[in-house]
């Protein structure tokens, strides 16, 4: 039996994590040690996440909490390691480009233990964004490349990476939208915030580069006081972000605007019954420009750059700078494109986790 420990952290990393557990059991051949790092320990942020994906129970929670990137970083450093060194693992797998994502794949290798990274390989070529850094670093130190996307194929290509690491396998991620689509059909969600399916639009934000300086932010709010004349809006609001809105005085800006609403963040099943119904999602989540992607749903990313190109060149993805009147714009001319034209990127199929599984299961 092969014994690895599957690293998850932070909110993006569960709907990861989930289908990569369900499909090593399933194998019979691998044995996964579910790892939590507490990155993110909010009710709302974790554990309904757990219950709503059927995730099991992690074997072993490190609840580091929040810091600072460099405490952050650290504090899970010095945790995992005794971890690992118990568990004697033959590998380590970690999941997407969060601060628990470097800091596993760091613990590892030092311990001579291999590391695989799923989601390998995406670019955004800003460094300026800390999940860049966190990406960069964990490629260059893992010795199993699991792509998602064909650009990211061609990323670690150009890096040099040895083609004997890179498998392109497609994306976990849209395994569990495809598995959960339909008992996310029956949530109640639009009811609860009194919406109309296609009469309303989604918006997340939480980048530092959005939300960390009041003038960006104030100039994105100008854009959603306009949409709102148009269409509802309903921001379920990242608790850095709200934190940030209050601390700049903006909270009663928000709550004043007429069809805003920003309810606490919502769990799996709401978002994407929320998403799959709206007009159009805005947003500067990395995960949601490929959900809205096979969704058919039109995005808009407040952010001048994608680590994920294919949600653009075939899926219903536009980049479009955070400021009211590039908002305003890319928004309509989104809104007259539709959703409809959207290819399904290639491997985006519901069988990714399965085909991680498998050669693991090889080499088991
Ligand atoms: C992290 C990831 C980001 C990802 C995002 C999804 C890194 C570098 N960033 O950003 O890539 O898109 O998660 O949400 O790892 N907080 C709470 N409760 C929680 C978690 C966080 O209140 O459960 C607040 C704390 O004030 C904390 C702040 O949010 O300081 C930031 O949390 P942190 O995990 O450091 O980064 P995120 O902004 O969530």
């Amino acid at each position: 039996m092969l014994k690895v420990i599957c690293v998850c952290g932070a909110r993006p990393n569960f709907m990861k994590i989930a289908p990569l557990m369900d499909a090593f059991a399933r194998t019979g051949k691998v044995k996964a040690v579910l790892v939590h790092t507490g990155q993110h320990y909010d009710e709302r942020m974790s554990q309904l996440f757990f219950r709503d994906l059927g995730i099991p129970e992690p074997d072993i929670n490190l609840e580091v909490g929040s810091g600072s990137h460099a405490s952050q970083t650290a504090e899970i450093i010095r945790r995992f390691e005794p971890v690992v060194i118990e568990n004697r693992p033959d590998w380590v797998i970690v999941v997407g480009d969060v601060n628990s994502t470097i800091a596993c794949a760091i613990v590892a290798v030092k311990l001579g233990v291999k590391v695989a990274h799923v989601e390998a390989g995406l670019r955004s070529f800003d460094r300026g964004m800390p999940e860049e850094i966190n990406r960069l670093l964990t490629d260059s130190i893992s010795d199993m490349l699991l792509v998602s996307e064909p650009s990211g194929v061609e990323n670690l290509r150009k890096e040099g990476v040895d083609d004997s690491k890179i498998h392109f396998v497609g994306n976990v991620m849209i395994d569990t939208l495809m598995k959960n689509r339909q008992r996310a059909n029956e949530s109640k969600i639009l009811t609860d915030l009194g919406l109309t399916p296609k009469k309303y639009a989604v918006v997340t934000l939480h980048r530092p580069s959005n939300v960390d300086d009041a003038r960006t932010l104030g100039s994105i709010l100008d854009a959603f006081e306009q949409i709102a004349k148009d269409m509802a809006i309903v921001f379920p609001m990242h608790p850095r972000t709200r934190k940030n809105m209050a601390n700049m005085g903006l909270g009663q800006r928000v709550g004043s605007i007429a069809g805003f609403q920003t309810p606490e963040p919502l769990g799996y099943l709401d978002f994407l019954k929320l998403m799959a119904d709206s007009a159009m999602v805005l947003t500067d989540s990395g995960g949601i420009q490929e959900e809205t992607t096979i969704l058919g749903v039109p995005c808009l990313t407040l952010r001048e750059n994608t680590e994920r190109p294919v949600t653009i060149t075939e899926g219903t993805n536009r980049l479009c700078k955070p400021e009211s009147a590039s908002i305003m714009q890319a928004y309509r001319e989104q809104l007259a494109r539709g959703g409809a034209s959207a290819k399904r990127p290639e491997l985006w199929d519901g069988k990714a986790a399965e085909r991680i599984a498998a050669i693991f299961a090889a080499i088991a």
